[in-house]
């Protein structure tokens, strides 16, 4: 059975390699393929014209249908179409929990995004690169390989991201981006829901 469908993915007639597991609840859209290795998490939603997984880019290195490693979506996450996820190069490639790739996002390989990011239209994000939680990033905005986008950022539109002297949210504009001030709105946002999770109920 194996073979077969193994078959069927290399033609192009299925779309989800057999190696791929893909949470019963989750869905994905049968323009998006799925490679091997690739673990999609609960209520995963993975919209119209994906590439999860496979090869990860490199120059010279040729395509193909291969079980190349890793990849885990894990659970609510959603990605609204024409999305790429690469597979890994050394380690795994990694979207947390409750994230949100909008159209046309990118997730080189090896990348780790943690719980609740965002990244905007057109984002790209490198190789190696890892974007903490909460944080959001803004339409067409870019990180280089092998950074550390700080929990809680928020990157402006067009931004470039690149520096080893990440701060926790603050709001980031420029190329090379630069903090301007803190991501209150975040801040504010995650104090009231920390004070109303610990609010005792009455009665
Ligand atoms: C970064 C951002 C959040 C800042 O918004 P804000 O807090 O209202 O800040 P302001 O508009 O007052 O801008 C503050 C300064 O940053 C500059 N700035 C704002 N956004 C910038 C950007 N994307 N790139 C470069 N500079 C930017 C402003 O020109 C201003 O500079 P000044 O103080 O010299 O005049 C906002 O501009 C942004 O880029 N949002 C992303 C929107 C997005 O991608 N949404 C996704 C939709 S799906």
């Amino acid at each position: 059975m194996r073979k077969l469908k193994l078959w069927l993915f290399k033609k192009g007639w299925i779309n989800i390699h057999p190696d791929a597991i893909v949470h019963p609840t989750a869905f994905v859209h049968r323009t998006s393929i799925i490679y091997g290795g690739v673990k999609i998490g609960e209520n995963v939603q993975i919209g119209p014209h994906c590439i999860i997984g496979g090869v990860c880019e490199y120059p010279n290195k040729r395509l193909r249908v291969c079980n190349n490693g890793p990849v885990f979506i894990e659970h609510h996450t959603i990605l609204h179409g024409l999305n790429t996820v690469d597979g890994p190069n050394e380690f795994s490639t990694v979207i947390e929990n409750d994230c949100t790739l909008m159209k046309g996002s990118h997730v080189g390989h090896d990348c780790f995004i943690q719980n609740n990011v965002t990244l905007s239209c057109g984002v790209k994000v490198g190789g190696f690169s890892r974007v903490e939680a909460y944080s959001t990033l803004g339409l067409n905005s870019t990180v280089h390989q092998k950074q550390t986008v700080p929990r809680g950022s928020m990157l402006g539109a067009g931004s470039f991201f690149k520096t080893d002297k990440g701060r926790h949210f603050k709001i980031w504009v420029g190329s090379p981006a630069k903090p301007i001030k803190p991501n209150q709105y975040l801040i504010d946002k995650l104090n009231a829901s920390i004070n109303s999770n610990t609010d005792i109920p009455k009665g």
